[in-house]
């Protein structure tokens, strides 16, 4: 039998206990019922794979944008529910954007019970796409509702595709809702502002679109407004990981 299958021999699995306080006999929720209920949000968070292990502790410092982009994420933790901005992690390929995203998600349901979502920004876009199919299992709608209404979400690789500007508006439509509603939104992208002027440029390849070119100005605004810059810099961790044998 599978653990999370075993019964419970405090509650007998009732997810209840008995207990005496002040000579009176009360119900009190037994802790399984808790980790459960963590268990569940977890599952239905959609951390990829990949990213499953990523936590605040085995995120390394190596530079100060490390160091102030873990302070800040774990600020972020602390702070909610009260934490009234987003975060926008903004930085090269490899640096630990994701993972410090993925890190934030899992603290907020282990420590908090918060339910919280991940969404690659590519796949939520093809999923939305792919209910325009009338043979679809999903409606647009029902595939729209968790990525509304989940009070902690993650966007991953804002910008990674380019949108027609009717996806632009579909993701307007999220991110705006988002923003009214006041429920935070964690994005992560490789685009920088202004890469010209930028003195960490040296990460970034010549030539590249900036974040506007990407997703242009409304949304662009839009995100600015509603969250808190961090950005990352450093060497590729994937690269460093691999000249010292590490394995993913
Ligand atoms: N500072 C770090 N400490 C520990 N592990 C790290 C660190 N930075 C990156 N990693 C690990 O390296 C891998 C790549 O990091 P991650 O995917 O978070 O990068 P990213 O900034 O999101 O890159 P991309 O822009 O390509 O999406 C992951 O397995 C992650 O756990
Ligand atoms: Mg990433
Ligand atoms: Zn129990």
């Amino acid at each position: 039998m599978a653990e999370k299958d075993k019964i419970c021999p405090r509650c007998e699995g009732s997810g209840w206990m008995l207990i005496s306080e002040g000579g009176r006999t009360i119900a009190k929720r037994c802790s399984c019922f808790w980790e459960k209920q963590i268990q569940l949000l977890l599952e239905k968070a959609g951390i990829p794979k990949r990213y499953q292990n990523c936590t605040f502790k085995n995120f390394e410092v190596h530079n100060d944008s490390h160091k102030d982009a873990l302070r800040i994420s774990k600020q972020f933790v602390k702070n909610y529910p009260i934490q009234d901005v987003g975060l926008l992690f903004i930085g090269p390929c490899g640096v630990g954007k994701t993972h410090l995203a993925v890190a934030i998600i899992r603290e907020l349901i282990e420590k908090k019970g918060v339910p919280c979502a991940f969404y690659d920004f590519r796949d939520l876009i093809r999923h939305i796409q792919s209910t325009y199919d009338p043979e679809a299992d999903l409606t647009t709608s029902e595939v729209l509702e968790p990525v509304l209404m989940t009070p902690v979400v993650v966007l991953d690789e804002l910008g990674a595709k380019r949108t027609t500007p009717w996806v632009e508006e579909t993701i307007f439509y999220i991110i705006n809702y988002r923003y009214n509603e006041k429920k935070l939104t964690i994005f992560t992208t490789n685009y920088l502002d202004k890469r010209e002027e930028d003195k960490k440029s040296e990460f970034y390849k010549k030539g590249e679109d900036t974040l506007i070119d990407r997703i242009g100005v409304r949304l662009h605004s839009r995100i600015y407004e509603m969250c808190k810059i961090v950005e990352l810099w450093g060497e590729d961790y994937r690269k460093i990981a691999k000249q010292a044998g590490y394995r993913f």
